[in-house]
C-alpha cells in the first residue's frame, strides 16, 4: 500500500509545497558557463532514490519535486551534509535526531547548482518520503492522517525535543485534531483552513473529521468513559504517564478505534488496568 498524499499535493496538509524560482544570491560566472549537469560530476555526491524518477513523472499533480526553490548559491562541489549544516545547524541540534539526518541530507533533499542557481527539492512528496525508509502498515484500521501521508503533521523531519520526533506531548499532539478549545489551534474558516503544532495546516474539512473527544476544563478527565483520566499515572508501569497514547497507538490497528493490537479488544483494554470487578 502507498500513502496517499493528493491531500498534501492539494495545500491541505503539510506546507511543503510552496516556494518560489529566483536568481543566486552569489554570482559565479565562469562557472556557471561551464557548469556540469546535475547529478553527473563525481565531486558531487547527490544520491538519487528510486522514487524521484517515479514522482518526475507521477500523473498525480503538483509534487514537491517539480517546484524550484529560492536558495542561496553553493558551489558545486560543496554540496554536501557538512556544507547544509554550515548554515543549518539547528537541523541535527534537539534531544532527538532523526537517524535519516545522519545519513544524510541528500537522502530527502536533492541539491543541484547550474547556472548561478543553487535548487533544492524534495526526493519525494509527503508520505512518499517516508515511505522509501518506513514501510507503509497494512492493517485493518489506518488512522486518516497517517493513511494520507501527513506524517510532516506529527513528526519533524529533522529532530524534536519530544522522543520519536514528534511535535510535542503526546496528549498536546492528539488533541490539536481531537480537541475542542485548544490554545494553539487557530481555525480560519473563511480560508478553510486549521494551523496547530507550530504552524502545521490541515483543511478544514480533515479537521472536522476528526471526531472530537469531551475532556473536563483542565483537559485532563472525561474519557473514554466519564470522569477518566488521561493524563497522571499509567498504573501498568511505574514511572510511566497516563496520556492519549496509553490506549490508543498512532497509525494503525487490527481492532478499531485505534486500540493497541495487543489489547484485542475494548475490554481486554481496560483489564490491562483495572482487575475484574474494581
Ligand atoms: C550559505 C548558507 C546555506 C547553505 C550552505 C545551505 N543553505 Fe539551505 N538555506 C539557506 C537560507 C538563507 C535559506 C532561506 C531561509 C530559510 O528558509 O531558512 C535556506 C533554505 C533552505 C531550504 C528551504 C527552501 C525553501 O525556501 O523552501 C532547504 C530545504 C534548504 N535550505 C536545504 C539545504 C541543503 C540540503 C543544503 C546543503 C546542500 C543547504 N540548504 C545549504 C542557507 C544555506
Ligand atoms: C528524512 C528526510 C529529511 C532529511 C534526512 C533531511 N530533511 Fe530537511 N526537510 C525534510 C522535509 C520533509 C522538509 C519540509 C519541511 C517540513 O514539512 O517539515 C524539510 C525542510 C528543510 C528545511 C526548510 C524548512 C525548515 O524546516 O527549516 C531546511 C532548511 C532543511 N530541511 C535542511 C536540512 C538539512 C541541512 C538536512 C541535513 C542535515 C536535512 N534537511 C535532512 C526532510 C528531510
Ligand atoms: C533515508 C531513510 C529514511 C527516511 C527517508 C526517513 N526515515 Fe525515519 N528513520 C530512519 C532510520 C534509519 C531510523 C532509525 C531506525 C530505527 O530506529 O528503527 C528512523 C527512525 C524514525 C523514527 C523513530 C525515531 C526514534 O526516536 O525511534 C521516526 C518517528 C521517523 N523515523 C519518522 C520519519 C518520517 C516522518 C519520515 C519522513 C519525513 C522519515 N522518518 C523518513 C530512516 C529514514
Ligand atoms: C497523529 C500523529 C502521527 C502521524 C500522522 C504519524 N505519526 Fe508516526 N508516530 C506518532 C507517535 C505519537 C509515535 C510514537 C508512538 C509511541 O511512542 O508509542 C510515532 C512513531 C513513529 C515511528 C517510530 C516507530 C513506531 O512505529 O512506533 C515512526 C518510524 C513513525 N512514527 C513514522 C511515521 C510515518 C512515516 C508517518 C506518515 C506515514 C507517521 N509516522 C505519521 C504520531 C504520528
Ligand atoms: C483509558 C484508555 C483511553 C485513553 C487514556 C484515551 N482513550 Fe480514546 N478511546 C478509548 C476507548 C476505549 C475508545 C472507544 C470507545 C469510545 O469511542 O468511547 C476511545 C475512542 C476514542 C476516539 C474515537 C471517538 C469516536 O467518536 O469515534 C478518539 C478520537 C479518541 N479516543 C481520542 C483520544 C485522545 C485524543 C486521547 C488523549 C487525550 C484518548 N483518546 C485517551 C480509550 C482511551
Ligand atoms: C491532523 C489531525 C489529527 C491528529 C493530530 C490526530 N488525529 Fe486522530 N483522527 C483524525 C481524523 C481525520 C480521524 C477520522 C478518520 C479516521 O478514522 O482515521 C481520526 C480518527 C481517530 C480515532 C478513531 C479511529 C476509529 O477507528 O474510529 C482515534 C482513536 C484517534 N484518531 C486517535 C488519535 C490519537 C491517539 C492521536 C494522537 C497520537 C490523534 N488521533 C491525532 C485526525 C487526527
Ligand atoms: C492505562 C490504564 C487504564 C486503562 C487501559 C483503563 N483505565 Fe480506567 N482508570 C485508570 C486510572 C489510573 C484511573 C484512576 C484511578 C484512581 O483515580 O484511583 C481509572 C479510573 C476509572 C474509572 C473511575 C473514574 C472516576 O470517575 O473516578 C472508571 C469507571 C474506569 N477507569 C473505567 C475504565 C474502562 C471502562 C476502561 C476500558 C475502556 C478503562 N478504565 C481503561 C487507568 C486505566
Amino acid at each position: 500500500m502507498a500513502f496517499n498524499n493528493s491531500t498534501v499535493a492539494a495545500g491541505s496538509g503539510d506546507s511543503i509545497a510552496l516556494s518560489r524560482q529566483s536568481k543566486a544570491v552569489s554570482g559565479c560566472m565562469d562557472r556557471c558557463e561551464h557548469g556540469s549537469p546535475i547529478g553527473l560530476s563525481d565531486k558531487v555526491t547527490l544520491v538519487l532514490l528510486p522514487p524521484l524518477a517515479a514522482l518526475l513523472f507521477s500523473p498525480s499533480g503538483t509534487t514537491w519535486a517539480q517546484v524550484t526553490t529560492e536558495h542561496p548559491f553553493i558551489e558545486p562541489q560543496d554540496i554536501r551534509s557538512e556544507t547544509c549544516l554550515t548554515c543549518h545547524p539547528d537541523k541535527k541540534e534537539g534531544k532527538f535526531v532523526h537517524s535519516a539526518v545522519t545519513l544524510g541530507c541528500e537522502r530527502c533533499h536533492h541539491a543541484a547548482s547550474e547556472n548561478g542557481t543553487t535548487t533544492i527539492t524534495p526526493v519525494a512528496a509527503g508520505g512518499e518520503l517516508c515511505a522509501m525508509c518506513h514501510k507503509a502498515k497494512n492493517d485493518p484500521v489506518l488512522h486518516g492522517p497517517y493513511k494520507n501521508g501527513q506524517c510532516m503533521i506529527c513528526h519533524d523531519a529533522h529532530m524534536s525535543n519530544f522522543r520519536r520526533q514528534a511535535r510535542a506531548e503526546a496528549n498536546t499532539l492528539c488533541l490539536s485534531c481531537h480537541g475542542v478549545n485548544q490554545p494553539d489551534v487557530k481555525i480560519d474558516e473563511d480560508a478553510q483552513v486549521v494551523s496547530m503544532l507550530g504552524g502545521r495546516t490541515v483543511s478544514f474539512a480533515d479537521y472536522r473529521q476528526a471526531p472530537k473527544i469531551g475532556l473536563d476544563r483542565g483537559g485532563t478527565r472525561g474519557h473514554p468513559v466519564t470522569g477518566h483520566p488521561v493524563a497522571g499515572k499509567d498504573p501498568r508501569q511505574k514511572g510511566t504517564t497516563l496520556s492519549c497514547l496509553s490506549c490508543h497507538v498512532p497509525h494503525s490497528s487490527a481492532i478499531p478505534k485505534l486500540l493497541p493490537h495487543d489489547a484485542k479488544s475494548e475490554t481486554g483494554l481496560c483489564a490491562e488496568c483495572h482487575k475484574q470487578g474494581e
